[in-house]
């Protein structure tokens, strides 16, 4: 053993029902639900999940031990999920999922009467936030605190009713406009009263993260816009021991590039550009086809290099780039985004090449297994006694929320290695460096 091992964390048992919320039940959100029960019945499987499929490595290679991490920590059981949520729109989730035409009927008519039990409380929602949403089914109230109140409400009786012993709640709406941190954010104190006085900077999305956090329940969020990733909300985690985790879930093309640019890295290969461009047809895109919307997904998008390829430490090799992101609404795909990426690196000699990523994707199909995920590790995290931000899940997210002053790490080798070095962690076991020394003294 080294000192890295330890006795690890006291991890409360994952028993009783654990209630998902769902603050926007769109096409990621119905994809995960569907997902889930058909995996339930036996029509699926939970491909692209940590929580379900994967292993950790315990020990030496030459130990033999890899158990399922399912095996290894305590887990909330598929079965256990009971799902709930809120939108704008009042569709079940069959309903949702049949507009959002992610998934094709053979796998949506076997599980519609489990589906269109699912039906959205109304939302929090305002259009100034998301402009090119409009829709009938919305609270309406004397000021964000009120709004506040209602969720919360919602959130009890869903709790009573469904004889529910935990929760967790992951954003699945629309992007919203972009925001920058301002003082109403700064502190717990001061967001409190720009509830009670309806201040413009509090965002729906806030209001729902709030009305969790608040509880101690899990919040994370798959959108990229500000949420739960300020001063006041860490602040609220903290003292309600709630885990907290953003942002923007980790999906097609970002999720290509924090796997091929800590590549290029590794081999010191150089880079004069990236150029990414995508179409996408779903909902989600339409709403990006506003700028502000597209804004804070933009920025989200855009930090990805300049973190992993670290040009203040290689300025010959990554002090140029010239790094442009796009996304086009185009009808006709739906949810079957195609992302393109040009790459132009440069070699031995300065010798350019140029790689080309051609990624006919399905945008829900990849976000619906982080949903999963996120809802089980953020639950794991509450039981398991850990608050505030939990950075051993940026391995999900296009923007990791870090402590403030940290860097966010986006290589996802080192964010899988992160992730799985908690898990360890949490049971006392021994930390894998990969130093390999022991196999050869
Ligand atoms: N699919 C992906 O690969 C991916 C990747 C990263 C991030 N995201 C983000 O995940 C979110 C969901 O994506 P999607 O494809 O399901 O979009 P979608 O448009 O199909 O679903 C979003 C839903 O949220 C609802 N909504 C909006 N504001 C709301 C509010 N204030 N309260 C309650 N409901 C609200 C909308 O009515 C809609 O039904 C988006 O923000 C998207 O940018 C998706």
């Amino acid at each position: 053993m080294t000192a890295a091992a330890g006795k690890g964390r006291t991890i409360a048992p994952a028993e009783g029902k654990l209630g998902v919320l769902l603050p926007g039940m769109g096409a990621v959100a119905t994809t995960f639900i569907a997902g889930v029960e058909s995996i339930r019945r036996g029509f699926s499987k939970p491909i692209g999940t940590m929580s379900q499929m994967g292993t950790v490595r315990l020990g030496k290679r030459t130990d033999g031990r890899s158990p399922a991490i399912g095996d290894f920590v305590p887990l909330a059981s598929l079965e256990d999920l009971v799902f709930g949520g809120w939108d704008v729109f009042p569709d079940s989730a069959y309903e949702a999922a049949k507009k959002a035409g992610v998934l094709e009927d053979r796998h949506l008519e076997p599980i519609k009467d489990f589906m269109d039990g699912i039906k959205p409380w109304p939302a929090v929602f305002d259009p100034q936030y998301v402009k090119k949403l409009n829709g009938p089914h919305v609270k309406k109230g004397k000021s964000l605190r009120d709004l506040a109140d209602q969720v919360s409400a919602d959130i009890a009786a869903f709790k009573k009713d469904n004889g529910l012993d935990r929760l967790v709640m992951v954003w699945c709406g629309s992007t919203e406009v972009y925001r920058q941190e301002s003082e109403v954010h700064s502190t717990l104190e001061k967001f409190e009263k720009g509830l009670d006085d309806s201040d413009p900077n509090i965002l729906p999305s806030m209001i729902y993260a709030y009305c969790a956090i608040k509880e101690g329940i899990p919040y994370c969020n798959g959108a990229p816009n500000l949420s739960a990733d300020f001063p006041a909300m860490v602040e609220l985690a903290r003292k309600t021991g709630s885990p907290i985790g953003g942002k923007d879930f980790k999906t097609g093309q970002t999720l290509m590039k924090t796997i091929l640019a800590p590549g290029f890295k590794a081999r010191l290969l150089g880079m004069n550009g990236w150029y990414s461009t995508n179409i996408l047809g779903n909902r989600d895109g339409e709403v990006l086809d506003d700028p502000e919307s597209f804004k804070t997904k933009e920025v989200s998008k855009l930090g990805v290099l300049e973190y992993i390829l670290q040009p203040h430490l290689y300025p010959e090799l990554y002090g140029d780039i010239s790094h442009v992101v796009r996304i086009n609404y185009y009808p006709p795909r739906g949810d079957n985004k195609e992302g393109w990426d040009n790459i132009d690196i440069f070699g031995w000699m300065g010798y350019p090449m140029q790689i080309k990523v051609d990624f006919l994707c399905r945008d829900s199909i990849l976000a619906a297994p982080i949903v999963l995920d996120l809802a089980i590790f953020s639950d794991l995290a509450k039981r398991a006694g850990m608050s505030g931000i939990q950075e051993w899940l940026s391995f999900y997210f296009k923007s990791p929320q870090t402590a403030a002053g940290l860097y966010p790490e986006h290589d996802i080798f080192i964010q899988l290695m992160k992730l799985k070095n908690t898990l360890r962690h949490l049971k006392g076991e021994e930390l894998i460096t990969h130093l390999g020394l022991e196999y050869y003294d």
